[in-house]
């Protein structure tokens, strides 16, 4: 779940100028995703999701570290790519609810990830994601992401990346 879970905290530090959704706003005059959406965030969050991902194949193909799932560059595309994916349709929604930038909503705010990479993955790569993710493996991702989630969002708020620890 690395690269998955990579992007976020990425984009948090690397993240800012130009949003994704230019300053526009929706029909219901609030904007599309809002500013904490941009292109540096999510270019260098899905870079970094993949570089972690790249240095995991690395390392199982150097160890053969059995009974890892094995990655494959599309593999880690699609669980970093949907992390971010995830989280901007997220955003997407959270701004149609009224929901302020960085406004808190329970749930979504720590599931967005999960839910984005696994739809991608079982999109385009439906084998990994039925191999490796099985019942064991899911019940431990949902019960570890938000441990992780509150974690390091706590991190990044005392360290004055994050406006919010959540
Ligand atoms: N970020 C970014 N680009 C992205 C995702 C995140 O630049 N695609 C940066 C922004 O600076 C953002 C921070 O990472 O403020 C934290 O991300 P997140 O908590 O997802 O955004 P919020 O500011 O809380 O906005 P939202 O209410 O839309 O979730
Ligand atoms: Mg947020």
């Amino acid at each position: 779940m690395l690269p998955a879970y990579v992007p976020n905290p990425t984009a948090a530090l690397f993240g800012g100028g130009i949003p994704i959704d230019f300053g526009k706003s929706f029909p219901d005059r609030r904007r599309i995703l809002g500013d904490g959406k941009t292109y540096r965030g999510l270019f260098f969050g899905v870079l970094a999701g993949v570089g972690i991902g790249l240095l995991q194949i690395q390392l199982s193909d150097t160890y053969g570290l059995v009974g890892l799932p094995r990655h494959t560059l599309l593999s880690i595309t699609l669980l970093a790519g949907g992390a971010l994916l995830g989280d901007i349709c997220k955003s997407y929604f959270k701004r149609r609810l009224g929901k302020e930038r960085g406004e808190k909503w329970p749930i979504a705010d720590q599931y967005d990830l999960v839910a984005g990479a696994f739809m991608l993955m079982l999109l385009f790569d439906p084998s990994w994601i039925l191999t490796y993710v099985t019942f064991p493996v899911l019940i431990m991702i949902l019960i570890l992401t938000p441990i992780l989630h509150r974690v390091v969002n706590m991190f990044g708020y005392l360290m004055g990346v994050k406006e919010v620890p959540w």
